[in-house]
């Protein structure tokens, strides 16, 4: 389903009930589905502080990586509380076009109401693990913050996904968290957070994203660069 500035949200809501992964119910209720959550959680500081103050860097991290002007299609997987996407939509060239896909409608108005009328941006409702897209129709793509809040199979999933709609010599731009430096004080501090609310995410401190790519993927090169003491990294995958 595609979101247009004036799409029916109610149409929509109904017939995502259908399409909400099990996971995000229980779990992420009160950060994405619940409106207050969303009027809530969407202020720049707050996800600053939620990343200890690292949100730019590693948005920039991740946007660097894509391009200062990025030609072709570009997908976005999931919605991104912030200015990530605003960021992102300027970069797009001229003709060039940014995907956004997210689960959730409300999700989705959200971003609307945060990017220009003219940003070069379409915004759709698909799940991550069933995208619905041709096979390598971008050029690149991007997840940021996504794969520690889904279980081992639906990560999986997303990742075989997005890799399948990206073309070769395409590029895949992960930003996530990742296991910080033995001495590094989050190490021992932040595991019982993540433990209490983020339930999958310390799969990503237990193992390499590589772990849940597909067997056999035709990938040309896989680059990682970890961020604030090892607490978040960046895996870029070129294919
Ligand atoms: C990208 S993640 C977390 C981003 C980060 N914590 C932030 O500051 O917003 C959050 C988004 O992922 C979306 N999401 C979760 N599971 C999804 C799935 N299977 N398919 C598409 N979107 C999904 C949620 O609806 C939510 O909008």
């Amino acid at each position: 389903m595609q979101i247009e500035a004036t799409a029916e949200i109610q149409g929509i809501q109904s017939e995502s009930q259908k399409l909400m992964p099990d996971y995000l119910i229980r779990n992420y209720w009160w950060a994405y589905i619940h409106p207050k959550g969303v009027r809530v959680f969407e202020r720049q500081w707050l996800v600053n502080l939620i990343l200890w103050g690292n949100f730019a860097r590693l948005r920039d991290a991740a946007l660097d990586e894509l391009g200062a002007t990025i030609n072709g299609r570009t997908l976005q997987v999931a919605c991104v509380y912030g200015d990530f996407s605003i960021r992102l939509a300027k970069r797009i060239a001229q003709g060039g076009l940014l995907d956004i896909v997210d689960v959730l409608p409300i999700q989705l108005q959200n971003l609307r109401r945060k990017l220009p009328a003219s940003a070069p941006v379409m915004l759709y409702q698909r799940d991550s693990t069933r995208l619905g897209f041709a096979n390598a129709q971008y050029d690149r793509a991007v997840i940021f913050f996504l794969l520690h809040e889904q279980p081992a199979s639906a990560r999986r999933q997303t990742l075989a996904e997005t890799l399948r709609v990206i073309r070769p010599g395409g590029k895949l731009v992960i930003i996530d968290y990742c296991r910080p430096r033995r001495m590094h004080p989050m190490r021992y501090c932040f595991r019982p957070i993540l433990r209490a609310f983020e339930p999958y995410a310390l799969d990503l401190w237990h193992r390499e994203v590589t772990e849940w790519l597909p067997k056999g993927a035709p990938l040309k090169q896989v680059r990682k660069e970890v961020f604030w003491g090892g607490l978040y990294q960046k895996v870029v995958i070129t294919l």
